[in-house]
């Protein structure tokens, strides 16, 4: 029978160089705290258990990750990787494989884990190294004359011979949980940093002459923690590009690939454009042929085939229909709801609203609760009057309504089917269907009436 997996999850460390108050597995990479990126790895992996040790900043950071399928173990106080393992080993099977990761290396992916898997279900100690131009800092590969890994050295505790070795310790580690467990038994602290080194596990697993298989990243970045803020921007930047190549492989075209943020899942349909400047966040789909101006901001969107979207859109929470025209300047807010070809212009907000198909509200105007029917159209300036200080009152406009310019509705008001407002009414009660309403001072000139003018000093 194949073992079952675990994997351990090591984010009890302080993080002190991002100089932050929160915990630093919570700060976010493309949206995401960094935590998820690992869990999302090791979910991929299917495992039985997933244990994380935790510690600086307490219960923050289960609170925050909010997953009540993990086994969150606390270790208090943090006195190095060994002993951040040790408190994990109470919930692990001792039938298992082990895999063990690190809550701040985001960018490991579930094909290199797999791969250590693997061996270690081969009764091998799988064990993940990477060859750095510079390999200051880390925890140095010693290999034998056999060229068999012995053990590995810390760089505070390496000779300068052992400095020299560029073969260097991912951290990252896969094995029985019964081997892990009796060496785990067997780790000191008497080094320079007085800490329990999870890396003795391998010095001792070699003098017991057990197979240590090195494996190796497809690249470098898989592999690169987060210690620092330039270090969390380094990733993302590696992480969007690795996102917009995805894309592009995809079919969508991207003016440039290194103007690209998505924080969260962006579905695209074929023929997608999508010009500089641009964020995603949460879930937003782009159907066929949609094109998405530079400097637009997305947020849990549907947006449906041959739309465009004009420069410097706020999109969020809204489903937009096809063929439409947005923007530019326009502010979609929660619950916007547009049919096909609506063409909304600069300056328009809309909330919480439906608007039916082919319907135009082209200019500085705010729609709120409203439902808007078909073929209407929304003249410059026009305002739903939706908010009486207490509470939100819906406005409907039925089909084929035409809102003259400057028009404030009060709502709750209701303006009929074929119904025209005169420019700059203001609507208290409902507008039959098929007639011209206003609600305007009617002209009047007076004649033969003179400017003031100006009085001069001395003068009275
Ligand atoms: C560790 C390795 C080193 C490797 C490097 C890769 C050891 C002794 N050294 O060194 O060989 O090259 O990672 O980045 O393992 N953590 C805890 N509890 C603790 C201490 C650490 O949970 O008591 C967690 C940290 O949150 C972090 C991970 O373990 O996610 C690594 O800790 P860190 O202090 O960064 O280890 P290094 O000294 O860099
Ligand atoms: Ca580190």
């Amino acid at each position: 029978m194949t073992p079952a997996l675990n994997v351990v999850v090591l984010a009890a460390g302080k993080g002190t160089r991002m100089k932050s108050e929160l915990p630093k597995v919570l700060h976010p990479l493309a949206g995401r705290p960094l935590l998820t990126h690992v869990l999302a790895a090791a979910d991929s992996l299917r495992p039985e258990r997933i244990c994380v040790v935790y510690g600086h900043g307490g219960d923050k950071l289960p609170m925050a990750i909010g997953r009540a399928d993990l086994l969150w173990v606390r270790q208090e106080p943090q006195l190095g990787t060994g002993h951040a393992v040790q408190q994990a080993v109470p919930y692990l099977d001792p039938q298992a494989v082990v895999l063990i990761l690190y809550g701040d290396v985001p960018l490991i992916r579930p094909e290199t884990l797999q791969e250590m898997v693997l061996i270690a279900r081969d009764g091998a100690v799988a064990l993940l190294t990477v060859r750095l131009n510079n390999p200051a800092g880390y925890g140095r590969i010693v290999r034998n004359s056999r060229g068999q890994v012995e053990r590995i050295v810390e760089h505070k505790d390496a000779s300068a011979e052992e400095l020299a070795i560029t073969e260097v310790n991912t951290g990252i580690l896969c094995l029985h949980a019964a081997k892990l467990m009796r060496w785990l038994d067997r780790l000191g602290n008497d080094n320079v940093q007085g800490e329990y080194y999870l890396t003795d596990v391998i010095g001792m697993a070699a003098a017991e002459g057990e197979r240590i298989l090195p494996c190796h990243p497809s690249a470098e970045w898989e592999v690169l923690g987060v210690n620092s803020r330039q270090q969390l921007a380094d990733l993302e930047r590696v992480l969007q590009r690795n996102i917009a190549e995805t894309l592009m492989t995809q079919g969508v075209s991207l003016s440039d690939p290194a103007r690209l943020d998505v924080r969260g899942d962006l579905i695209c349909g074929r023929d997608v454009h999508i010009d500089v400047g641009c964020i995603f966040e949460g879930r937003v789909l782009l159907g066929d042929n949609v094109k998405v101006g530079a400097y637009c901001v997305l947020k849990e969107v549907e947006v449906a085939a041959d739309t465009e979207i004009l420069p410097f859109c706020h999109i969020e929470g809204a489903r937009i229909g096809a063929r439409a025209r947005i923007g530019p300047y326009t502010r979609l807010r929660p619950g916007t709801d547009l049919d096909a070809e609506t063409h909304i212009g600069n300056f328009v907000e809309i909330k919480n609203s439906q608007v039916g198909f082919n319907s135009k509200i082209n200019h500085l105007s705010y729609v709120g609760d409203a439902y808007v029917g078909r073929k209407v159209n929304i003249g410059a300036g026009t305002i739903t009057c939706n908010y009486d200080g207490a509470n939100k009152h819906r406005t409907v406009i039925e089909d084929d309504a035409f809102i003259g310019s400057d028009s404030q509705l009060v709502a709750p008001v209701t303006v009929g089917r074929g119904a025209t407002l005169g420019a700059g009414t203001t609507l208290t009660r409902d507008a039959p269907p098929g007639e011209l309403t206003l609600s305007r001072v009617r002209q009047f000139t007076i004649r033969g009436w003179q400017r003031p003018k100006k009085t001069v000093k001395g003068e009275s």
